[in-house]
């Protein structure tokens, strides 16, 4: 299969600090790849090396199997991590100038204007002058600006932060339809339950290097757990002590132990396991990104 982005073996170095280390990934057609990773991972990086904004000191680029030619970036979208529009003018004017800038014009343009003001649900705000906008609708222009132009590589760096629970899940409708018409979708995001809903395959980024990338089933494989028991209790010493003497790994979650079962249980069991503990609450969940995350990266997790 060609990939529409082929990331192969890049570095960057800013001075003295290394921002990409080796770092090679391939996006197919109608596939939605996340990048996590914390704050100075190298993902915005990697974006505007990916986006020809900024060379790679050493490794390459590939669009739809071939160089990085400017012909081959004018299929590319991207929204960045600051949001970039003129102020003073109105969202439709920021779409029309956009459009032009990718080569549409005519009836044409006025229809993908329409239709990508429309899907980032802004119809009734074509009129408004941006910097009258909300900051959650600038960041909606913002994406739909990158869609313009039926783009086959959608690149978006943060696109829900600051967005409301509704305007997320339009976002998420956005890019899933993009990739349900062919086009590769690259999103980071500190929401990891986010990439975990969104995307087909993940990358984790730490410190400039991919530690691990794939499917959540394949990612899962990294923590050594059939499920997870998060055990609440007034005495979480004696929880982590219990678990320890039943040879189970646990680890600390958000005023929590949660410990790795591995295999499934029953609650009564996994209960039953911790009997004379003044127990508030047991959950069984399967192993989520969190877990994966935090584990690959020595526990620092999302921060979004
Ligand atoms: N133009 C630059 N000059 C010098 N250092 C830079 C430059 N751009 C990025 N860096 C450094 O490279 C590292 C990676 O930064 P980058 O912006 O790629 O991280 P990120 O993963 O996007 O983080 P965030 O989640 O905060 O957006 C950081 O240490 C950053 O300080
Ligand atoms: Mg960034």
């Amino acid at each position: 299969m060609t990939a529409v982005l082929g990331v192969d073996r890049v570095s960057k170095t800013f001075g003295e600090r290394r921002a990409l280390s080796e770092l090679s990934f391939t996006i197919g057609r109608g596939e939605v790849y996340g990048l996590v990773g914390p704050n100075g991972a190298g993902k915005t990086t990697l974006i505007n090396i990916a986006c020809a904004v900024l060379a790679p000191d050493a490794g390459t680029v590939t669009l739809n199997g071939g160089a990085a030619t400017p012909d081959a970036h004018a299929r590319v979208g991207v929204a960045s991590q600051e949001v970039a529009l003129y102020r003073d003018l109105t969202s439709e004017q920021n779409l029309q100038f956009f459009a032009s800038l990718y080569g549409l014009n005519g009836e044409g343009r006025a229809r993908r204007v329409r239709t990508c003001l429309a899907e980032v649900g802004l119809e009734d705000r074509s009129d408004t002058t941006v910097s009258f906008l909300s900051g959650g609708m600038q960041r909606r222009l913002h994406i739909a600006a990158a869609m313009l132009h039926e783009p086959h590589l959608l690149i978006l760096d943060e696109p829900t932060v600051g967005l409301d629970r509704e305007s997320r899940h339009r976002i998420w409708r956005v890019v899933r339809d993009a990739a349900d018409h062919g086009a590769g979708v690259l999103v980071t995001t500190h929401q990891l339950e986010e990439a975990e809903a969104l995307c087909h395959r993940i990358g984790i980024i730490h410190e400039g290097r991919l530690v691990a990338e794939g499917s959540m089933d394949e990612l899962r494989r990294h923590v050594a757990a059939a499920e997870l028991a998060i055990i609440d209790a007034g005495d979480l010493g004696a929880v982590r002590d219990r678990a320890d003497q039943l040879g189970l790994t646990h680890r600390t979650a958000l005023a929590a132990v949660a410990v790795w079962l591995p295999e499934r249980q029953s609650l009564d069991r996994v209960a039953a396991s911790f009997s004379g503990i003044e127990l508030r609450s047991v959950t069984l969940k399967p192993v989520g990104l969190e877990e994966v995350v935090a584990e690959l990266t020595g526990g620092r997790q999302s921060e979004g």
